[in-house]
């Protein structure tokens, strides 16, 4: 585990996936529990938007 869990995300951009894509960009530090997250912006907005869509509809 890394990052926080995959239901939390979910709930909190359930109906976000262009926030959940703007998040991973630029991430901004928010669990004093867990370490900064690396930005993603290797990787092109549609990807982003893509894995955000993929991260919203995956279930466990
Ligand atoms: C495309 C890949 C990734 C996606 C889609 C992703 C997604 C997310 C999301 C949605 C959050 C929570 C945002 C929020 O609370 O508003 C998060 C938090 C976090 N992620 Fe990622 N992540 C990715 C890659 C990574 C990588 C590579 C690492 C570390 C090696 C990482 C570590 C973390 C950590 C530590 C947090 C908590 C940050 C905090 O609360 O301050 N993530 N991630």
């Amino acid at each position: 585990m890394i990052g926080p869990p995959v239901q939390v995300i979910q709930a909190l951009y359930l109906d976000n996936p262009q926030g959940l894509a703007d998040y991973i960009a630029q991430p901004v530090k928010k669990r004093p529990d867990y370490p900064e997250m690396p930005p993603q912006d290797y990787l092109d907005p549609e990807t982003r938007l893509a894995v955000a869509e993929y991260m919203l509809a995956v279930k466990n």
